[in-house]
Protein backbone atom coordinates (compact mmCIF):
# COMPACT_ATOMS: atom_id res chain seq x y z
CA UNK A 1 0.00 0.00 0.00
CA UNK A 2 2.85 2.53 0.45
CA UNK A 3 4.18 1.96 -2.42
CA UNK A 4 0.62 2.80 -4.18
CA UNK A 5 1.00 5.95 -1.62
CA UNK A 6 4.06 7.23 -3.41
CA UNK A 7 2.59 6.21 -6.97
CA UNK A 8 -0.40 8.49 -6.37
CA UNK A 9 2.17 11.16 -5.25
CA UNK A 10 3.64 11.03 -7.93
CA UNK A 11 0.93 10.59 -10.14
CA UNK A 12 -0.75 13.65 -8.50
CA UNK A 13 2.66 16.11 -9.41
CA UNK A 14 2.45 15.08 -12.43
CA UNK A 15 -0.98 15.55 -13.59
CA UNK A 16 -1.34 18.91 -11.28
CA UNK A 17 1.67 20.27 -13.66
CA UNK A 18 -0.74 19.94 -16.50
CA UNK A 19 -3.39 21.89 -15.58
CA UNK A 20 -4.10 25.55 -16.60
CA UNK A 21 -7.10 26.56 -15.67
CA UNK A 22 -9.10 27.16 -12.43
CA UNK A 23 -11.58 24.07 -14.04
CA UNK A 24 -9.31 21.62 -14.50
CA UNK A 25 -7.98 21.85 -11.00
CA UNK A 26 -11.33 21.56 -9.95
CA UNK A 27 -11.41 18.34 -11.84
CA UNK A 28 -8.08 17.00 -10.16
CA UNK A 29 -9.45 17.79 -6.79
CA UNK A 30 -12.59 15.79 -7.22
CA UNK A 31 -10.41 12.79 -8.81
CA UNK A 32 -8.36 13.01 -6.11
CA UNK A 33 -10.36 13.90 -3.28
CA UNK A 34 -13.99 13.61 -4.32
CA UNK A 35 -16.23 10.81 -2.58
CA UNK A 36 -14.91 8.44 -5.56
CA UNK A 37 -11.59 10.24 -5.71
CA UNK A 38 -8.54 8.34 -5.27
CA UNK A 39 -7.45 9.30 -1.79
CA UNK A 40 -10.76 8.85 -0.42
CA UNK A 41 -10.56 5.32 -1.87
CA UNK A 42 -7.31 4.86 -0.12
CA UNK A 43 -8.86 5.96 3.53
CA UNK A 44 -11.29 3.61 2.84
CA UNK A 45 -9.06 0.62 2.21
CA UNK A 46 -7.80 1.11 6.06
CA UNK A 47 -10.96 -1.26 7.00
CA UNK A 48 -9.20 -3.61 5.22
CA UNK A 49 -5.37 -3.47 6.83
CA UNK A 50 -4.73 -5.09 10.15
CA UNK A 51 -4.65 -2.52 13.20
CA UNK A 52 -0.84 -2.37 13.16
CA UNK A 53 -0.60 -1.40 10.01
CA UNK A 54 -3.69 0.93 9.87
CA UNK A 55 -1.67 3.73 12.10
CA UNK A 56 1.47 4.16 10.44
CA UNK A 57 -0.78 3.54 6.92
CA UNK A 58 -3.25 6.45 7.83
CA UNK A 59 -0.78 8.64 8.87
CA UNK A 60 1.07 8.43 5.28
CA UNK A 61 -2.27 8.85 3.24
CA UNK A 62 -3.19 11.59 5.31
CA UNK A 63 -0.13 13.21 4.67
CA UNK A 64 -0.83 12.99 1.30
CA UNK A 65 -4.27 13.92 1.34
CA UNK A 66 -3.27 17.42 3.13
CA UNK A 67 -0.08 17.67 0.42
CA UNK A 68 -2.67 17.77 -2.44
CA UNK A 69 -5.07 19.88 -0.35
CA UNK A 70 -2.61 22.64 -0.34
CA UNK A 71 -1.11 21.86 -3.73
CA UNK A 72 -4.46 22.16 -5.57
CA UNK A 73 -4.87 25.56 -3.52
CA UNK A 74 -1.34 26.77 -4.46
CA UNK A 75 -2.13 26.19 -8.28
CA UNK A 76 -5.31 27.79 -8.18
CA UNK A 77 -3.50 31.10 -6.82
CA UNK A 78 -0.79 30.58 -9.39
CA UNK A 79 -3.55 30.37 -11.99
CA UNK A 80 -5.31 33.43 -10.76
CA UNK A 81 -1.99 35.20 -10.72
CA UNK A 82 -1.38 34.41 -14.08
CA UNK A 83 -4.33 35.44 -15.79
CA UNK A 84 -4.11 39.01 -13.90
CA UNK A 85 -0.58 39.22 -15.56
CA UNK A 86 -1.68 38.58 -18.62
CA UNK A 87 -4.59 41.09 -18.90
CA UNK A 88 -2.07 43.56 -17.24
CA UNK A 89 0.07 42.92 -19.80
CA UNK A 90 -2.30 42.85 -22.56
CA UNK A 91 -3.13 46.90 -21.24
CA UNK A 92 -0.15 47.76 -21.11
CA UNK A 93 0.31 46.90 -25.20
CA UNK A 94 -2.11 48.84 -25.65
CA UNK A 95 -0.97 52.02 -27.58
CA UNK A 96 -2.77 55.31 -26.31
CA UNK A 97 -1.43 57.18 -29.07
CA UNK A 98 -2.92 55.41 -32.00
CA UNK A 99 -5.57 57.88 -33.53
CA UNK A 100 -8.72 57.38 -32.78
CA UNK A 101 -10.54 55.43 -35.65
CA UNK A 102 -13.96 54.21 -34.89
CA UNK A 103 -16.11 56.69 -33.17
CA UNK A 104 -19.64 56.98 -32.84
CA UNK A 105 -21.43 59.76 -31.80
CA UNK A 106 -20.52 63.05 -31.49
CA UNK A 107 -19.58 66.19 -29.24
CA UNK A 108 -22.43 67.37 -27.32
CA UNK A 109 -23.83 70.94 -28.89
CA UNK A 110 -22.53 73.07 -25.86
CA UNK A 111 -18.97 71.93 -26.19
CA UNK A 112 -19.09 72.34 -30.25
CA UNK A 113 -19.91 76.19 -29.33
CA UNK A 114 -17.92 76.07 -26.73
CA UNK A 115 -14.82 75.27 -28.82
CA UNK A 116 -15.83 77.80 -31.42
CA UNK A 117 -16.04 80.23 -29.36
CA UNK A 118 -12.50 79.83 -27.92
CA UNK A 119 -11.10 79.54 -31.43
CA UNK A 120 -12.99 83.28 -32.00
CA UNK A 121 -11.58 84.28 -28.89
CA UNK A 122 -8.08 83.10 -29.02
CA UNK A 123 -7.42 84.34 -32.79
CA UNK A 124 -8.23 88.12 -30.84
CA UNK A 125 -5.52 87.44 -29.03
CA UNK A 126 -7.62 86.49 -25.69
CA UNK A 127 -6.32 83.30 -23.32
CA UNK A 128 -8.81 80.29 -22.39
CA UNK A 129 -8.77 79.40 -18.87
CA UNK A 130 -10.24 76.92 -16.77
CA UNK A 131 -11.67 77.27 -13.62
CA UNK A 132 -13.00 75.64 -10.27
CA UNK A 133 -16.30 74.64 -9.64
CA UNK A 134 -16.08 74.72 -6.60
CA UNK A 135 -15.64 78.45 -4.91
CA UNK A 136 -15.22 80.39 -1.86
CA UNK A 137 -18.14 82.97 -1.49
CA UNK A 138 -15.28 85.67 -1.55
CA UNK A 139 -14.54 84.54 -5.26
CA UNK A 140 -18.34 84.32 -5.99
CA UNK A 141 -19.71 87.68 -4.41
CA UNK A 142 -17.35 89.51 -2.64
CA UNK A 143 -14.76 89.77 -4.91
CA UNK A 144 -17.02 90.73 -7.46
CA UNK A 145 -18.41 93.30 -5.74
CA UNK A 146 -21.74 91.59 -4.31
CA UNK A 147 -20.91 92.30 0.20
CA UNK A 148 -22.54 90.38 2.70
CA UNK A 149 -26.50 91.30 2.61
CA UNK A 150 -26.36 92.79 -1.00
CA UNK A 151 -30.02 92.53 -2.36
CA UNK A 152 -27.79 90.33 -5.93
CA UNK A 153 -27.57 87.40 -3.85
CA UNK A 154 -30.96 87.05 -4.03
CA UNK A 155 -30.62 86.24 -7.77
CA UNK A 156 -27.98 83.54 -7.36
CA UNK A 157 -28.41 81.46 -4.47
CA UNK A 158 -27.15 78.00 -4.78
CA UNK A 159 -25.56 75.19 -3.26
CA UNK A 160 -23.58 75.49 -0.28
CA UNK A 161 -21.10 72.30 1.20
CA UNK A 162 -20.70 72.34 4.46
CA UNK A 163 -17.16 73.77 4.82
CA UNK A 164 -18.69 77.34 3.11
CA UNK A 165 -18.09 76.73 0.00
CA UNK A 166 -20.42 76.49 -2.58
CA UNK A 167 -20.99 75.80 -6.33
CA UNK A 168 -20.34 79.10 -8.79
CA UNK A 169 -23.30 80.39 -9.81
CA UNK A 170 -21.68 82.74 -12.44
CA UNK A 171 -17.67 82.75 -14.21
CA UNK A 172 -17.23 86.23 -12.72
CA UNK A 173 -16.72 83.88 -9.49
CA UNK A 174 -12.78 83.18 -11.63
CA UNK A 175 -12.45 87.52 -12.17
CA UNK A 176 -10.69 87.99 -9.32
CA UNK A 177 -8.18 85.19 -9.98
CA UNK A 178 -8.02 85.87 -13.50
CA UNK A 179 -7.03 89.56 -12.83
CA UNK A 180 -4.88 88.68 -10.00
CA UNK A 181 -3.02 86.16 -12.74
CA UNK A 182 -2.07 87.99 -15.36
CA UNK A 183 -2.26 91.60 -13.73
CA UNK A 184 -2.80 94.32 -16.53
CA UNK A 185 -3.22 94.38 -19.28
CA UNK A 186 -4.97 91.11 -19.56
CA UNK A 187 -7.54 89.26 -22.25
CA UNK A 188 -9.12 86.37 -20.82
CA UNK A 189 -11.96 84.60 -21.55
CA UNK A 190 -12.90 81.66 -19.35
CA UNK A 191 -15.83 79.13 -19.95
CA UNK A 192 -17.46 77.18 -17.23
CA UNK A 193 -20.55 75.44 -15.66
CA UNK A 194 -22.57 76.95 -13.22
CA UNK A 195 -25.18 76.29 -10.78
CA UNK A 196 -27.73 77.82 -9.04
CA UNK A 197 -30.83 76.96 -7.22
CA UNK A 198 -33.44 77.32 -9.71
CA UNK A 199 -37.28 75.92 -10.52
CA UNK A 200 -36.98 74.21 -13.38
CA UNK A 201 -38.37 74.88 -17.00
CA UNK A 202 -38.15 75.42 -20.38
CA UNK A 203 -35.71 77.70 -19.81
CA UNK A 204 -34.41 77.74 -16.61
CA UNK A 205 -31.94 75.15 -15.29
CA UNK A 206 -29.90 74.37 -12.38
CA UNK A 207 -26.97 73.83 -14.09
CA UNK A 208 -26.02 75.89 -17.03
CA UNK A 209 -22.71 76.85 -19.26
CA UNK A 210 -21.42 80.56 -19.42
CA UNK A 211 -18.46 82.12 -20.81
CA UNK A 212 -17.04 85.14 -19.08
CA UNK A 213 -14.64 87.73 -20.92
CA UNK A 214 -12.71 90.53 -19.83
CA UNK A 215 -10.37 92.71 -21.46
CA UNK A 216 -8.11 95.31 -19.42
CA UNK A 217 -5.72 97.85 -20.52
CA UNK A 218 -5.33 101.98 -20.73
CA UNK A 219 -8.03 103.46 -22.77
CA UNK A 220 -10.59 100.47 -22.83
CA UNK A 221 -14.25 101.80 -23.71
CA UNK A 222 -17.44 101.08 -24.09
CA UNK A 223 -16.98 101.09 -27.89
CA UNK A 224 -14.10 98.47 -27.90
CA UNK A 225 -16.99 95.97 -25.50
CA UNK A 226 -19.24 96.63 -28.54
CA UNK A 227 -16.83 95.26 -31.55
CA UNK A 228 -15.96 92.40 -29.64
CA UNK A 229 -19.45 91.77 -28.74
CA UNK A 230 -20.57 92.17 -32.15
CA UNK A 231 -17.48 90.12 -33.90
CA UNK A 232 -18.39 87.11 -31.79
CA UNK A 233 -22.46 86.74 -32.52
CA UNK A 234 -21.74 87.36 -35.92
CA UNK A 235 -18.82 84.84 -36.61
CA UNK A 236 -20.67 82.12 -34.16
CA UNK A 237 -24.12 83.12 -36.16
CA UNK A 238 -22.66 82.97 -39.53
CA UNK A 239 -24.79 85.93 -40.23
CA UNK A 240 -25.47 89.66 -38.66
CA UNK A 241 -27.63 89.31 -36.09
CA UNK A 242 -29.86 91.68 -35.03
CA UNK A 243 -28.57 93.23 -31.38
CA UNK A 244 -29.63 96.20 -29.17
CA UNK A 245 -28.01 96.89 -25.53
CA UNK A 246 -29.90 98.32 -22.92
CA UNK A 247 -28.80 99.70 -19.42
CA UNK A 248 -28.85 96.65 -16.63
CA UNK A 249 -27.37 96.51 -13.48
CA UNK A 250 -24.78 94.29 -12.29
CA UNK A 251 -22.61 95.02 -9.22
CA UNK A 252 -19.28 94.11 -10.99
CA UNK A 253 -19.56 96.71 -13.60
CA UNK A 254 -20.31 100.50 -14.15
CA UNK A 255 -22.11 101.20 -16.43
CA UNK A 256 -23.44 97.56 -16.89
CA UNK A 257 -25.55 96.48 -20.06
CA UNK A 258 -27.89 93.99 -21.08
CA UNK A 259 -27.19 92.52 -24.88
CA UNK A 260 -30.25 90.98 -26.57
CA UNK A 261 -29.99 89.39 -29.72
CA UNK A 262 -33.48 89.28 -32.02
CA UNK A 263 -34.80 85.66 -31.14
CA UNK A 264 -33.54 83.39 -33.87
CA UNK A 265 -36.10 80.73 -33.09
CA UNK A 266 -39.56 82.68 -34.18
CA UNK A 267 -37.46 85.44 -36.11
CA UNK A 268 -38.13 88.25 -33.03
CA UNK A 269 -42.09 87.33 -33.73
CA UNK A 270 -42.31 86.11 -30.28
CA UNK A 271 -42.60 82.50 -29.15
CA UNK A 272 -42.03 80.78 -25.30
CA UNK A 273 -38.34 80.74 -25.75
CA UNK A 274 -38.60 84.64 -25.90
CA UNK A 275 -41.32 85.22 -23.63
CA UNK A 276 -43.12 86.59 -26.47
CA UNK A 277 -40.79 89.62 -26.76
CA UNK A 278 -38.97 88.93 -29.76
CA UNK A 279 -35.72 89.37 -28.05
CA UNK A 280 -33.51 87.24 -26.09
CA UNK A 281 -30.84 88.19 -23.10
CA UNK A 282 -27.60 86.43 -24.28
CA UNK A 283 -24.49 88.55 -23.32
CA UNK A 284 -24.65 91.24 -20.13
CA UNK A 285 -21.40 93.13 -20.02
CA UNK A 286 -20.21 96.31 -18.94
CA UNK A 287 -17.03 98.65 -17.51
CA UNK A 288 -15.73 96.58 -14.66
CA UNK A 289 -16.45 98.37 -11.74
CA UNK A 290 -13.34 99.99 -10.21
CA UNK A 291 -14.05 97.92 -6.87
CA UNK A 292 -13.46 94.63 -8.68
CA UNK A 293 -10.18 95.46 -10.47
CA UNK A 294 -8.45 96.89 -7.00
CA UNK A 295 -9.85 93.56 -5.80
CA UNK A 296 -7.86 91.83 -8.41
CA UNK A 297 -4.21 94.60 -7.71
CA UNK A 298 -5.21 96.80 -10.83
CA UNK A 299 -5.17 100.53 -10.35
CA UNK A 300 -8.45 101.76 -11.73
CA UNK A 301 -6.58 105.13 -12.01
CA UNK A 302 -4.67 103.86 -14.91
CA UNK A 303 -6.23 100.51 -16.13
CA UNK A 304 -9.86 100.13 -17.51
CA UNK A 305 -11.81 97.52 -18.72
CA UNK A 306 -14.82 95.68 -19.94
CA UNK A 307 -16.33 92.31 -18.92
CA UNK A 308 -19.29 89.97 -20.38
CA UNK A 309 -20.86 86.66 -19.24
CA UNK A 310 -22.35 84.99 -22.23
CA UNK A 311 -25.16 82.91 -21.73
CA UNK A 312 -23.24 79.72 -23.45
CA UNK A 313 -26.16 77.70 -22.76
CA UNK A 314 -28.52 79.91 -23.68
CA UNK A 315 -26.78 80.90 -27.01
CA UNK A 316 -26.32 77.44 -28.19
CA UNK A 317 -30.12 76.97 -27.94
CA UNK A 318 -30.39 79.84 -29.99
CA UNK A 319 -27.54 78.57 -32.67
CA UNK A 320 -29.24 74.95 -32.49
CA UNK A 321 -33.14 76.14 -32.12
CA UNK A 322 -33.17 74.28 -29.09
CA UNK A 323 -36.93 74.80 -27.26
CA UNK A 324 -36.43 73.34 -24.03
CA UNK A 325 -33.35 73.84 -22.23
CA UNK A 326 -33.88 70.62 -20.39
CA UNK A 327 -32.92 69.01 -23.88
CA UNK A 328 -29.20 69.43 -23.16
CA UNK A 329 -29.14 68.39 -19.92
CA UNK A 330 -30.99 65.25 -20.40
CA UNK A 331 -28.33 63.09 -21.58
CA UNK A 332 -30.83 61.74 -24.03
CA UNK A 333 -28.81 60.96 -27.27
CA UNK A 334 -31.93 61.11 -29.30
CA UNK A 335 -32.62 64.52 -28.59
CA UNK A 336 -28.82 65.64 -28.38
CA UNK A 337 -27.63 63.98 -31.77
CA UNK A 338 -30.32 65.83 -33.86
CA UNK A 339 -28.78 68.96 -33.12
CA UNK A 340 -24.93 67.74 -34.01
CA UNK A 341 -25.61 65.80 -36.79
CA UNK A 342 -26.12 67.65 -40.16
N1 LIG B 1 -22.32 87.16 -13.78
C1 LIG B 1 -23.55 87.67 -14.31
C2 LIG B 1 -24.68 86.65 -14.09
O1 LIG B 1 -24.45 85.49 -14.18
C3 LIG B 1 -23.40 87.95 -15.77
C4 LIG B 1 -22.52 89.11 -16.08
C5 LIG B 1 -23.03 90.37 -16.23
C6 LIG B 1 -21.16 88.92 -16.25
C7 LIG B 1 -22.26 91.45 -16.55
C8 LIG B 1 -20.33 90.00 -16.57
C9 LIG B 1 -20.92 91.26 -16.73
O2 LIG B 1 -19.03 89.88 -16.74
O3 LIG B 1 -20.11 92.29 -17.06
O4 LIG B 1 -25.77 87.04 -13.88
Amino acid sequence: MKEKIEALRQQFQEELEKTGSSDQVEKLRVAYLGKKGCVTQLLKGLKEVDAQQKKELGQHINQLKKQVEDKLAQQVEAIRQAEMQRRIGAAERYDVTLPVTDVSGSYHPITIVQRQLEEIFASMGFTIEDYKEIVTDYECFEAVNIPKDHPARDMQDTYYLENGQLLKTHTSAAQNAILRKYGAPCRAIFPGRCFRNEAIDASHENTFFQMEGIMVDTDISISNLIYFMKTMLSEVFERDVKVRLRPGFFPFVEPGFELDINCLICGGEGCSTCHHSGWVELCPCGMIHPNVLKAGGIDPETYTGFAFGLGLTRLVMMKYGVKDIRDLNSGNLKALSQFTHE
